[in-house]
């Protein structure tokens, strides 16, 4: 299977490494809109614009799927991305709702959402939630963390003091959703501000269970074909694929 994974940035890459675990398909596609990061604080027009550009350059490349690593472009332009496309596309926002799901047999589990400011406005993985009985939510914008991940700061003071600003007044929760593919690098950082007691949703491992779960597998890939684009600067989006995926 081929597949086309889209981000906004490099945070996508954390679902990529997800996916190269466990080894499901035969060559990814990425394509990283880096001119054009953060998509969490556009508006939604904007967002499904790019959205559907993103599905144009797809395709060149006759794929059998795009996935959506970008929560952002998941809560708003899904349904605009389907339209276009002539493969099927998925997104990481019902994947990780579908993990949460799983994980979490307690409806009243007190559940963090954290994601951009058009995720969390969006109220998409509350909707979902709300559908599957789960009402102890807590749902926080997070955005500064985008920047800083993409800066590839990852620990120290900035980072700790940005979480104590977001943090500070949040209830420790039983569970919290990374919504945000930038996220999954600082997560040991987050589960440690919450003394390690939550349940982590990984947009990349709730989307490799999702997708275990709707199509048949028969082969793995232990060396997939691996194409890496970007909208600017493709060499330090390589260099940085190269580092976080050692390959
Ligand atoms: C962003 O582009 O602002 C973050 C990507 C995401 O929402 O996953």
């Amino acid at each position: 299977m081929k597949v086309g994974v889209f981000d906004s940035g490099i945070g996508g890459l954390t679902v990529v490494k997800s996916m190269l675990e466990h080894q499901l398909f035969e060559e990814i596609i990425y394509f990283g809109d880096t001119a054009r990061v953060p998509y969490g604080i556009k508006d939604k027009n904007t967002i499904i614009r790019y959205a559907i550009e993103a599905v144009e350059f797809f395709k060149n490349f006759e794929l059998d799927l795009i996935i959506v690593a970008c929560n952002t472009v998941s809560a708003y332009a899904l349904d605009e991305m389907r339209e276009t496309s002539a493969c099927p596309v998925i997104g990481v926002v019902e994947a990780g709702i579908l993990a949460t799901a799983n994980s979490l047999k307690d409806k009243e589990s007190n559940i963090l959402i954290l994601g951009t400011k058009a995720t969390v406005n969006s109220k998409a993985y509350e909707i979902g939630l709300n559908k599957r009985g789960y009402n102890n939510l807590q749902a926080k914008a997070t955005g500064l963390f985008v920047p800083l991940v993409e800066e590839e700061i990852f620990s120290g003071k900035i980072l700790e003091a940005t979480m104590e600003h977001y943090f500070k007044d949040v209830k420790k929760p039983d569970a919290i959703i990374l919504g945000c593919t930038h996220f999954p690098l600082i997560s040991e950082r987050i589960e440690n501000y919450f003394s390690k007691e939550s349940v982590i949703i990984h947009s990349g491992d709730a989307i490799v269970e999702y997708l275990e779960n709707e199509f048949e597998f028969t082969h793995q890939y232990d060396k997939p074909t691996l194409k890496f684009f970007a909208s600017e600067n493709p060499d330090a989006l390589k260099a940085v694929a190269a580092k976080w995926l050692s390959i």
